[in-house]
């Protein structure tokens, strides 16, 4: 069975919490794409985790973790993290990073934070993410296969590191030599060497065995390098079908497109969002940052941008990925709501349109609303769907219906246990 998870909306749905779920059953978690940028909230038996690499199956010590080819891995940021996982009682021993993934270097970093101080603002989370990715696409990147070969590594950066360096101080920033970079891949090398496997054998293989995969996405549709609100967006493809792509299988193997959505919108950085709220208004659903279910960046801490559900976003990312499954995360969070709205088209210059604007247009578009009576009692408790408040139960299925997916998860709260199955 292969299953590929990924967001619906503008990333931070809820795809930690889902991942940790199905894992319960996975033989192997792939991350498909990304990076650290990645902050992926898991609370479970094992504690409260915020993942940024690491696959979320990391807490089923039967299931691989896979690092995938579609990934830029910061080393020091994975290390960091395994550590972390594993004072807290986790084994990461089943991790393993594909050959082919990137790898993002500090200098990456530098370069992502000097734009981010121009004129081309994007609001990233200052990780690398683009300059790894960047690196990647015109051939001047590392792979983890390097530090497998350290004299080849070394002849790699001897082309490099002078085009990072002429970069670097165009940009404002110092220079790094070839040894000192050298230096750091060598540690790197003695630290994960024995995690670092040839990807597509390994995911072949497990594939032709009838292995259970879960696939796991970094960021939602409306983040996605082609298909979301460039240039808002980051440098991949968090798209389903990118699981495919990047770690070389059919994509007609794959058996389930798991979609996450939440009940209502939130975004981090710079771009349109049509249903945003005004701060004011978002509280209620924003928190105060004291609870793990609070809306602030699981990566940034930055306070997450907020606003009614957004249907026609959902509808549209329902065209790109092809869910077959949805799951909705957050449902507990309308519970105290006497009105709920839900945005279910939208209008640009005064016409109805049945498709996605350009992203300027996108921020000249009104909303089109249907609202709903809030249910005013607590979900939390639920652990069946016919536990659900009627008022509840309409709105996920209004949802169901006008997407024409089922929604087979809903989630009513931020541990693994607050998921219902339906
Ligand atoms: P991800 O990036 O998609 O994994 O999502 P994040 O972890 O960045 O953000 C989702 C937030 O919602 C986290 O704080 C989760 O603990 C929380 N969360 C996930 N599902 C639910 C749910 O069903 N109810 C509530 N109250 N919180 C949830
Ligand atoms: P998860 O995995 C929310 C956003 C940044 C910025 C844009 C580009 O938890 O859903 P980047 O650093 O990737 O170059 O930034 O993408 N962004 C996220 N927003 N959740 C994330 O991760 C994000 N990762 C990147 O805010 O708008
Ligand atoms: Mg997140």
């Amino acid at each position: 069975m292969i299953t590929v998870l990924t967001g619906a909306q503008w990333g931070d749905e809820g795809k930690g919490k889902i991942v940790d779920f199905l894992a319960e059953d996975a033989d192997i978690v792939v991350r498909y794409q990304g990076g650290d940028n990645a902050g992926h909230t898991v609370v479970n038996d094992k504690g409260v985790f915020k993942l940024h690499i690491v696959p979320c199956g990391i807490f089923n010590p039967k299931c691989t973790c896979f690092a995938g080819t579609g990934m830029v891995i910061n080393a020091h940021e994975l290390l960091k993290e395994i550590a972390d996982i594993e004072s807290k009682g986790v084994s990461c021993d089943n991790l393993k990073i594909s050959g082919k993934a990137i790898m993002l270097m500090p200098y990456h970093i530098t370069l992502d934070t000097l734009a981010e101080k121009g004129g081309n603002v994007i609001g990233t989370t200052k990780r690398g993410i683009a300059y790894a990715y960047s690196d990647r696409v015109r051939r001047i990147a590392l792979r983890y296969e390097d530090l497998l070969d350290l004299d080849f590594l070394k002849k790699r950066l001897d082309v490099i590191i002078p085009i990072v360096n002429s970069e670097l101080t165009a940009a404002g920033g110092s220079e790094v030599s070839v040894d000192s970079v050298y230096e750091l891949c060598k540690s790197y090398a003695d630290s994960l060497r024995s995690k670092i496997v040839e990807p597509v054998s390994f995911i072949n293989k497990a594939i032709d065995a009838g292995k259970n995969i879960l696939f796991e996405g970094q960021l939602g549709a409306m983040k996605d390098v082609d298909l979301g609100i460039y240039p808002y967006v980051t440098s991949s493809n968090p798209i389903a079908a990118y699981a495919a792509v990047s770690s070389g299988f059919s994509p007609l193997k794959i058996n389930r497109i798991v979609g996450v959505m939440k009940a209502f919108s939130s975004a981090v950085g710079r771009g349109p969002f049509p249903t945003e709220l005004d701060d004011d208004a978002a509280s209620e659903f924003r928190g105060t940052g004291e609870r793990v279910d609070d809306e602030f960046g699981a990566r940034t801490g930055r306070a997450r941008r907020l606003g009614w559900l957004d249907l026609a976003t959902v509808r549209y990312s329902t065209i790109v990925n092809g869910y077959t499954d949805m799951a909705i995360c957050k449902i507990d969070k309308l519970d105290t709501l006497e009105k709920i709205k839900v945005c279910v088209g939208y209008e640009l210059d005064g016409k109805h349109i049945d498709y996605m604007p350009t992203t300027e247009q996108l921020y000249r578009v009104t909303p089109i609303y249907k609202e709903f009576e809030g249910w005013m009692c607590d979900t939390t408790s639920a652990r069946t769907y016919d536990d659900l408040p009627e008022g509840a139960k309409q709105y996920v299925e209004f949802i169901e219906k006008y997407i024409g997916v089922r929604v087979s998860f809903v989630g009513v709260g931020p541990d693994r246990e607050n998921t219902i199955v339906r």
